[in-house]
């Protein structure tokens, strides 16, 4: 009986050595260690004189532009509404005395917008590329629903979230590749690495931009391009339709930051570290018990606020 119980007690040690080592020693370096003591791996600043930012009007869009303009950079935005573009130039070229040029589409209609963009960029020096554009479900919902409610949806969300990226990374790599330096920053999402029921084609759709951002950064690693896919949790924006900002819910601003100061250092991250111990947390819980029982507790969780966006919506028709 004691031998069992001294056996256990050194799996258990061994265990926790073990994810020490191998998990946490590098999760503490990545998140905090090197982006807070030794600063960014990459000076983006050198990468070139342009930077390209899809969904540059709102939230975590308009932060990457305005830190980007920060470090001098010339903008690119692309968004779908000119009045909302046109004054965040105004804003921007006023406050960093740098050149912006805006381009108005609509990621959803179909692919001849990419010939506006291609005019719109021919012969620019450009460093950084930003493919941040999305759109998510206006409340968690079951797939067969949210088709008959909108059964354009499905193919706006592919639209906007996955050939918006495919589109702009073909239309800008390879000049990046010719001049050897360039960065591509992809926006993910948490909900592409935990489970997230209810919002499946939005999850899965993110899921696609952090395999498209690994497999890439692999063929091009050695043509000095740098790919970061960050998978934030809850951001302040109209999109998550969260105001106040937390700790655990921070400004586009301070995500952002989070990100830019982290480049260079992995691939894959959440960015905002309190977001990286979420994430971390899900998935250790997912090793630990089982991911069916895990996703019955989001199911539930996304199922209530569901019922309440109904409930809403009801009350105010
Ligand atoms: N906020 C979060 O909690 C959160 C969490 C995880 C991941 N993300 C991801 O972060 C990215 C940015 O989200 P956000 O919260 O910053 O969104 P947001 O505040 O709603 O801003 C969205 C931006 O995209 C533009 N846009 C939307 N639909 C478009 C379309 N069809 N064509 C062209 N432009 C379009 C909007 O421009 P107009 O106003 O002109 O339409 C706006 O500039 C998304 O990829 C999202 O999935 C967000």
């Amino acid at each position: 009986m004691t031998s069992a119980l001294s056996c256990c007690g050194c799996l258990g040690l061994f265990f926790i050595a073990y994810k020490f080592i191998h998990d946490i020693v590098p999760w503490l370096y990545m998140n905090i260690i090197g982006p807070k003591f030794l600063g960014p791996k990459v000076d983006v600043r050198c990468m070139g004189g342009w930077a390209v930012i899809t969904g540059a009007t709102d939230g975590i869009g308009k932060a990457y532009a305005k830190a980007l303009a920060k470090k001098g950079f010339n903008l690119v935005l692309i968004s779908r509404s000119l009045s909302k573009l046109e004054a965040v130039a105004n804003e921007f070229t006023e406050s960093f005395s740098v050149e912006v040029k805006i381009i108005d589409i609509d990621f959803t209609d179909n692919v001849e917008i990419y010939d506006k963009i291609k005019k719109g960029i021919a012969g620019l020096d450009i460093g950084v590329l930003v493919n941040n554009v999305g759109i998510s479900y206006p409340h968690p919902e079951y797939f067969i629903d949210r088709y008959e409610q909108d059964p354009k949806f499905l193919v706006d969300i592919v639209a906007a979230n996955i050939n918006s990226l495919t589109h702009m990374t073909a239309l800008i790599l390879p000049t990046m590749v010719n001049r050897k330096k360039g960065v591509i920053i992809n926006v993910s999402s948490t909900a592409g690495v935990i489970p997230s029921p209810l919002v499946t084609l939005y999850s899965s759709s993110k899921a696609f931009v952090d395999k498209f951002s690994s497999d890439i950064q692999s063929e091009y690693r050695s043509k000095g391009i740098i790919v970061q896919c960050v998978q934030p949790g809850l951001v302040a924006t109209k999109m998550s339709k969260i105001r106040r900002t937390s700790f655990l819910i921070p400004s586009p601003d301070t995500y952002v930051a989070a990100s830019l100061g982290m480049l260079g250092y992995c691939v894959q991250t959440a960015a905002y570290w309190p977001h990286s111990v979420q994430q971390s947390l899900a998935k250790l819980a997912i090793d630990l018990i089982c991911e069916p029982f895990i996703a019955s507790l989001f199911l539930k969780q996304l199922l209530n606020i569901r019922k309440r966006a109904l409930r809403s919506s009801q009350q105010n028709k």
